[in-house]
């Protein structure tokens, strides 16, 4: 079908341009893992290591795009599938950009996040799995929800009566059960640094 669409990839600046004017490799480094295990902690800590380092970020957090870009979303294998392609999207956008965009989202199948690869592109995408048991978030219960959804109040909740896969091969796994946010942190970004500055 003849959409009348006619894209301008080729003509654009090119992103070597951008990522030499910011002396910076564009990656995206997608955070998976269970609500509470600590992904938006250490994407807001890893942050501000990389803005001290001079490098440019950006972070893309599921409760906040849900309140925007994502507002009309729920948490049906559906709306979870059409929540990622967004985020995915939006995300390229940042990394042709030339910027370390940072994903934080429970993104909990494999095939959504084979979804988010598959658009972002397997040289940019970067999964970090972020790894701590059902029982340790239920435990920290940050935002209350899992007191909710265990008392049934809310439904289809991940790792409850929703499934989340564990990553397979992730560029880096953080086991948030047992070692320190600061020991996390120092290893996600003596891991990442490297890549952005040096990324051939
Ligand atoms: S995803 O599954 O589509 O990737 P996303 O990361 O955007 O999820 O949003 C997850 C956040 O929404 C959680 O951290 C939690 O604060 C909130 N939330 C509300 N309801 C649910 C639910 N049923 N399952 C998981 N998270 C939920």
């Amino acid at each position: 079908m003849d959409r009348n669409i006619h894209p301008i990839f080729d003509s654009l600046l090119p992103r070597e341009k951008k990522e030499k004017l910011l002396g910076q490799k564009g990656i995206v480094l997608w955070m998976t893992g269970l609500s509470g295990s600590g992904k938006s902690t250490l994407a807001k800590g890893l942050e501000a290591m990389l803005y001290e380092k001079g490098v440019l970020t950006k972070l893309l957090d599921g409760d906040n795009l849900r309140t925007g870009l994502n507002f009309d979303l729920g948490f049906s294998d559906e709306d979870r599938e059409e929540n990622i392609r967004r985020v995915a999207e939006a995300a390229k956008l940042f990394v042709n950009c030339g910027i370390v965009t940072i994903c934080s989202f429970v993104s909990p199948t494999i095939r959504i996040r084979e979804l988010a690869k598959k658009i972002i592109g397997v040289n940019d995408f970067y999964e970090v799995y972020v790894n701590a048991s059902f029982t340790t978030c239920a435990e920290r219960d940050v935002k209350g929800l899992y007191k909710k959804a265990m008392s049934g109040e809310i439904k289809n909740f991940t790792g409850l009566d929703a499934p989340f896969e564990p990553s397979v091969n992730p560029f880096i796994e953080l086991n948030t059960d047992n070692e320190s946010v600061d020991g996390s942190l120092n290893t996600l970004f003596r891991s990442v640094l490297p890549v952005i500055k040096n990324k051939k």
